[in-house]
């Protein structure tokens, strides 16, 4: 086996080991060369050297591949290259268990660690999440999903231990939405929900993970001042179609001022924006929430969200610089 970094032919293979790779519910079909790129390569701080790919030499084919980034520094501004991310990892299943995934990961390591990574993190998660949002993880960055059969034990295998989880819900659209809260008609009369696309990231780093979601933003703004007092972000999740035999959309970073908290605002937005969704003709609605998020988990079961899967990012301490093995 032939282990090296990426070359300019290479996508076309990254794509076969991709869709070959996933089985499961959390990675989408790439539906061609361009949606591959778009996600997992079209970033400004690709680095060659950071997707390390094995070649089976023999067969004259490729055997998997590992990409590395980092995370942002603190505000969102550039990397952080002590912050170093295994962002995917996938060996063709006629390759498994043969100690690819093994070495792949062995490389990549010591490309973050050359360049100053001081800790690593195996799953892109808030707020690093360089690579692969749009085709990994549904409607957003969930680390490692519990679905993929093989990421866990191979993680626990290499020293990795596990540190943040998210929870991964979904909801279908199909019939009517009703949920009753007292405070929905007060609600009602003082805020009014508004559809803006052309959304922007505040953050470059942001912008470069989530731009190419094109999100639109969904807000309840008040009927007096024509402020916002909460708002979300939803997006097509096209590459998911196929898997998941409906239109799904992804809704990321839910807010509520401050000031206007546990009054149901983020409830009533919700079920306006399932709404909305229902209307525009998706078949589903996919949210990601904190294990820790209680307000927020409340939420999502309030509106009959339903817990698919369950996400963890991984992490390894490095105590000295790795040898870089090119
Ligand atoms: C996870 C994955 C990359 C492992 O690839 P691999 O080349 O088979 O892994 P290795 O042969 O290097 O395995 C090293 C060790 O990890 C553990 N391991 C790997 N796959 C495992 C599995 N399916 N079940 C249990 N343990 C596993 C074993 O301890 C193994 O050592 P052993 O074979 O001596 O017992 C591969 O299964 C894969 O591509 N899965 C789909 C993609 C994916 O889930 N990627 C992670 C998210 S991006």
């Amino acid at each position: 086996m032939l282990y090296r970094h990426f070359r300019n032919t290479d996508p076309p293979f990254l794509l076969l080991a991709w869709n070959e790779s996933f089985i499961t519910r959390g990675a989408a079909i790439a539906s061609n060369l361009s949606t591959f790129e778009r996600y997992a390569l079209n970033k400004p701080y690709f680095d060659p050297e950071g997707l390390i790919v094995a070649w089976d030499d023999t067969k004259d084919q490729i055997a998997g591949f590992c990409h590395a980034g980092f995370g942002p520094n603190a505000d969102g501004t550039a990397l952080d290259k002590t912050f170093g991310v295994i962002c995917a990892i996938v060996v063709r299943p006629e390759y498994r268990r043969g100690g690819v995934a093994c070495e792949l990961l062995r490389r990549a390591e010591a490309y973050l660690t050359y360049n100053g990574a001081k800790t690593i993190i195996a799953g892109p998660m808030k707020p690093a999440k360089p690579f692969y949002v749009g085709l990994y993880g549904g409607s957003n960055a969930p680390g490692m999903l519990l679905s993929e059969p093989g990421a866990h034990p191979f993680l626990t295998k290499m020293g990795y231990v596990p540190e943040t989880q998210v929870l991964v819900f979904r909801r279908r659209l199909q019939g009517p939405i009703n949920v009753v809260d007292h405070r929905f008609g007060q609600v009602a009369k003082k805020y009014e929900t508004q559809v803006l696309p052309g959304y922007s990231f505040s953050t470059w780093y942001r912008e470069c993970c989530l731009g190419a979601l094109e999100p639109i933003e969904f807000q309840l703004q008040s009927r007096q001042t024509g402020h916002w007092a909460a708002r979300c972000l939803f997006w097509e999740m096209r590459e998911y179609q196929s898997k998941y035999g409906t239109m799904p959309a992804g809704v990321i970073d839910v807010q509520v001022r401050q000031e206007f908290r546990k009054q149901g605002l983020a409830k009533y937005m919700l079920h306006q924006l399932l709404k909305y969704l229902q209307e525009i003709q998706m078949g589903l609605v996919e949210i990601q929430v904190p294990e820790q998020d209680t307000a927020g988990l409340r939420v999502v079961k309030s509106l009959n969200f339903e817990h698919v899967d369950t996400g963890v990012a991984f992490r390894k301490h490095v105590p000295v610089p790795g040898e870089y093995l090119g």
